[in-house]
């Protein structure tokens, strides 16, 4: 049986500067892959490239916005020349800024959230899909939310976002998988990153957010990056079009 194993393998990771996408580049530089680090911030991905290196693995830092197409397209291909050839994907980066009822919304809110959260890993495909399929090989992971699972109060747009994140991954998955490319979404719980400091440095709020999950506690990013390391590996050589989802249980009832 194939173990949990990334050696010789190379992977190209968004929102790789912290949180999730940071606990999974270093959880992959671990397990032995070679990574390209991929966010806004060049100085926090110069840390996250010291911990890879620190675990023996290459890493190439490659600013760029996720939401601009046109540089999307230059880092896939920087990626590929600096490390021979993608095996795995992480479109990680992603999020919300706000907090609104549906009436409040402002529609330039709306086309925000979409364009981090949804665009952002069309680009993406676009731009590497060729290359997985050209070679025949590969694992796809887009970091949906238990948000795309069920309604979100106040939270529509990511909701609605994270939701079109499943869709795709699974239209995908039926597109390529006869290819041999693999395509799957990890939807997390509530986990305590930059993304909801407000919320778990907050007592009642954290409290109110933790009351209906059965593990009675928040995630932590490294708890991300075991099933994000087991999509990426051969570990999971037939599984695709799932949704994983990592929630202490609140999504149980
Ligand atoms: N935390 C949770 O409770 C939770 C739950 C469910 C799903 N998720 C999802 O998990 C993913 C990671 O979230 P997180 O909690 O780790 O958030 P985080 O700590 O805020 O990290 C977000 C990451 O995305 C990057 N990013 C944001 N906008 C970007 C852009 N326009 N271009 C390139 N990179 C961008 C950030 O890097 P730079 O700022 O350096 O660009 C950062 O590395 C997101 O898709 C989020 O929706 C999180």
């Amino acid at each position: 049986m194939a173990g949990i194993d990334l050696a010789a393998k190379t992977a190209f990771i968004t929102g790789a500067s912290r949180g999730i996408g940071r606990a999974i580049a270093i959880a992959y530089a671990e397990a032995g892959a070679d990574v390209a680090l991929v966010a806004r911030d060049e100085s926090a991905l110069a840390e996250v490239r010291k911990e890879v290196e620190a675990a023996g693995r290459k890493a190439v830092v490659l600013t760029c916005d996720v939401t601009d197409r046109d540089r999307v397209h230059e880092v896939v291909s920087s990626a590929i020349g600096e490390l021979g050839h993608i095996d795995i994907v992480v479109n990680n980066a992603g999020g919300t800024s706000f907090m609104a009822p549906f009436t409040d919304l402002r529609f330039s809110g709306w086309e925000k959230v979409m364009r981090l959260n949804v665009d952002s890993i069309v680009h993406v495909c676009q731009a590497i899909g060729p290359h997985l399929l050209e070679r025949g090989t590969g694992s796809v992971i887009n970091v949906a939310s238990v948000a795309g699972l069920g309604g979100t109060p106040s939270l529509s747009p990511y909701g609605a976002s994270k939701a079109a994140v499943i869709s795709l991954t699974r239209s995908l998955a039926m597109e390529w998988g006869h290819k041999g490319v693999r395509v799957n979404a990890l939807c997390p719980g509530w986990t305590a990153t930059d993304l909801n400091r407000n919320l778990w440095e907050n007592e009642d709020a954290s409290k109110a957010m933790t009351a209906n999950v059965p593990m009675q506690r928040w995630g932590r990013a490294d708890e991300m990056a075991g099933p994000a390391l087991w999509l990426g590996s051969d570990a999971s050589s037939f599984v695709t079009g799932q949704a994983i989802v990592v929630d202490g249980g609140l999504t149980a009832a």
